[in-house]
């Protein structure tokens, strides 16, 4: 086979650009710390996903990844949960005619089988409605984990190693990249974490393996699109060796 025929049989490229991952954090503190409930700092949290996924053109970002609610976040209460998860559904219903015109492609990434199936729907809904978009692409993590997205992927690849499909020696980096729920992304340039904290919560964790990494203390329901810039600006400074030596 030659090199041209072979990369017509791998998934597409993505379009080039830059991606930059977000793990919001610090909602629950926002609001605690003016005595309100959790809720509401969701809420606002909402607000500053919908100013910065409108000012990612100007910013110069093609692909957005946002986490909003990991595999462990089922530990919380229902409440919580539940107010979560009706945001969510809010958001989309919301801003559909803004993702359109505006050209963003939306996706949701995580196991969906243990979320609501009028969510789930929803989900599916606005994947066909913004699937022609290709100026921006939004995925948003929901009920994401990075152990359980490898764990889906290689129970896949194993099913098609054992139906004949696959063979073992086939299996490189590439081919594991396609199984995961990422398939389409290219890998995240920059992965910020708002709210102080210093860990990687079960976040992208195939993905991000020579990712930036910018923690600031900053709490969701605080940030905005300057604070995004001003981490971009440094981000930019920074160099990227992937193992090699600086020429
Ligand atoms: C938002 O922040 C992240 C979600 C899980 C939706 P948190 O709800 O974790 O806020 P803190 O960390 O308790 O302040
Ligand atoms: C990570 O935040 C998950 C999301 C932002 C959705 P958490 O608040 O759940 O993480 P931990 O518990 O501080 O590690
Ligand atoms: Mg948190």
């Amino acid at each position: 086979m030659s090199l041209d025929q072979s990369a017509q049989n791998q998934t597409p490229q993505p379009l080039p650009g830059l991606h930059v991952a977000v793990i919001m954090d610090g909602n629950g503190r926002w609001a605690q710390n003016r005595g309100w409930p959790r809720l509401v700092g969701h809420r606002k949290g909402a607000e500053r996903v919908r100013e910065l996924v409108n000012a990612c053109p100007d910013l110069g970002i093609r692909y957005l990844t946002l986490y909003a609610f990991s595999t462990e976040n089922w530990k919380r209460s229902t409440e919580e949960i539940m107010g979560l998860m009706s945001l969510f559904a809010r958001y989309i219903k919301r801003e559909a005619g803004r993702m359109n015109s505006e050209g963003v492609r939306m996706r949701v990434i995580g196991d969906r089988s243990r979320l609501a199936p009028k969510l789930r729907a929803l989900f599916d809904w606005i994947e066909t409605e913004t699937e022609a978009n290709d100026r921006m692409f939004l995925t948003v993590a929901i009920n994401y984990g990075g152990r359980d997205e490898i764990r889906r992927a290689v129970q896949a690849v194993a099913r098609d190693v054992a139906s004949g499909a696959l063979t073992p020696d086939a299996v490189s980096d590439t081919l594991l990249s396609g199984y995961l729920d990422t398939s389409a992304l290219p890998d995240p340039d920059l992965v910020v974490r708002t709210s102080g904290e210093t860990r990687v919560s079960n976040f992208l964790l195939w993905q991000a393996a020579y990712s930036e990494y910018v923690f600031t203390p900053v709490l969701w329901p605080d940030f905005s699109p300057e604070t995004m810039r001003l981490i971009l600006d440094a981000y930019r400074q920074r160099e990227r060796r992937f193992g090699g030596v600086t020429p």
